[in-house]
């Protein structure tokens, strides 16, 4: 029997033994130690398919229901059920679904069964302490659905803070920054040897913020500056029967920018309006395209299209979207100058974050360095706020999509032991 560290991201989802030593959870994965954190049920048949399986068979036939980021429905009030192949099912069943199959390949890795967890949590599921509570309270009911029997909750960039601790050779007061899919958190807190090992390091926080802003948010960016007009957004329709004509409605263009929120556009009345517009837009192909999108769920790879050009935005002047499938065909450069002007707003929403966030630190707290982790701590402009605000000479990093977990399993390490 096992405790270990478990990270379940809004993107990817990761295992470490209390070494910190992080598993393989799929060797037939790119990255083998990243398990994507999505699910997969083909219509035509009974199999669940979770991470790289489940977007390898989606990318083939996408007859089925694909689901992502099931982490940020967790503070959803509204979102309780959904049906899936005729059942009801919690959101807490769903993510138990995926857990599940996390906590076999896990123990298959470990060669022992896993059967307690840390468990990451973000700082703040939500500003709203009950909100927050519910959302925490629903994924403990998923992790002991899925067969955990021990659940133990680290905030995030606390997990993260105990892997940077573990490289210091003195004591620090430490910026922590994860910037994953889905949120961002801050923490400042004291590390150091003399802290190090301590079951619970809750005292050594001196202040934590969160703030949804991640890499999910930077690729609706692209999507919104670059790509709508190429799905009818400024485009013109005949009102039913009128020489009258109306503008695309703007919640559909909103719509495209969550790949989540894709599918409602699937909903009667909107399909009928598409309809309507087949038939009188001044730009037909555009319209067409938007349907293409639409109904034959093409957003999940329009969306990793889009993913991979931000991605090279972070080493390179340019990207290319060129994407071609059914009526779309999009052939875009994206410079580094129109991402940014395009993605300026989440900066500040970060800069915000950060600046409210030591205002609340104690007068004559020094903060000694600055820990940048999270797959979106890549991107150039996140990294020059953090150097602009603290001086280039305070910012660490380690691997951008490991330290969490790894922080974790450490954590595991001594909160079972009590
Ligand atoms: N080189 C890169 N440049 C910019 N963004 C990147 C890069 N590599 C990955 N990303 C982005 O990082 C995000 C994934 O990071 P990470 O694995 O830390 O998130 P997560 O832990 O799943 O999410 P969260 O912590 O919000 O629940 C994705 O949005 C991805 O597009
Ligand atoms: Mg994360």
């Amino acid at each position: 029997m096992l405790v270990c560290g478990l990270d379940f991201g809004t993107s990817n989802t990761a295992v470490a033994l209390p070494s910190g030593e992080v598993l393989k959870l799929d060797v037939t994965a790119p990255s083998p130690r990243l398990f994507r954190s999505v699910l997969f049920f083909p219509e035509d048949s009974k199999e669940t398919l979770a991470g790289h399986a489940a977007i390898e068979r989606y990318q083939e036939d996408n007859a089925g229901r694909f689901i992502q980021s099931m982490k940020t429905w967790l503070p959803a009030t509204t979102f309780t059920r959904t049906q899936l192949r005729g059942r009801t099912l919690s959101l807490e069943e769903l993510i138990a679904v995926f857990l599940r199959r996390v906590r076999s390949l896990a123990s298959d890795s470990a060669g022992a069964d896993v059967a307690s967890v840390v468990l990451g949590r973000p700082a703040r599921f939500s500003a709203d302490p009950k909100v927050d509570a519910f959302a925490e309270e629903r994924l403990r009911k998923a992790a002991e659905l899925a067969g955990f029997s021990g659940i133990r909750f680290v905030i995030e960039p606390i997990a993260a803070a105990l892997t940077y601790e573990a490289t210091l050779e003195k004591d620090e007061a430490v910026l922590v920054a994860d910037f994953g899919a889905g949120t961002t958190d801050l923490t400042v807190m004291h590390l150091g040897p003399s802290r190090r090992g301590r079951a619970d390091r809750r005292d050594d926080v001196v202040a934590s913020s969160g703030v949804y802003v991640g890499g999910d948010r930077f690729d609706s960016a692209i999507m919104k500056s670059a790509l709508l007009p190429y799905f009818g957004q400024g485009s013109t329709y005949a009102v039913s029967m009128g020489s009258q004509r109306m503008p695309m409605p703007t919640y559909i263009s909103s719509r495209l920018l969550s790949w989540n929120e894709m599918s409602l556009i699937r909903e009667k009345t909107t399909r009928e309006l598409i309809d309507t517009m087949l038939k009188s837009s001044d730009r037909l192909p555009a319209i067409q395209a938007l349907e293409d999108l639409v109904m034959e769920n093409l957003g999940f790879r329009l969306y990793r299209a889009i993913e991979q050009a931000k991605v090279e935005l972070s080493t390179k002047k340019t990207a290319r979207i060129d994407f071609e499938e059914a009526r779309i065909s999009i052939h875009e450069t994206i410079t580094v100058e129109a991402f940014e002007a395009a993605s300026a707003h989440l900066i500040d929403e970060l800069e915000a974050c950060t600046d409210e966030l030591m205002e609340r630190l104690p007068k004559g707290l020094h903060i000694d360095s600055v820990f940048l982790t999270g797959g979106s701590s890549q991107v150039p402009a996140v990294q020059r706020l953090f150097a602009k605000k603290f001086g280039k000479g305070k910012l660490r990093t380690a691997d951008a999509f490991t330290s969490v977990v790894e922080g974790l399993g450490r954590a595991a390490a001594s909160s079972f032991s009590e």
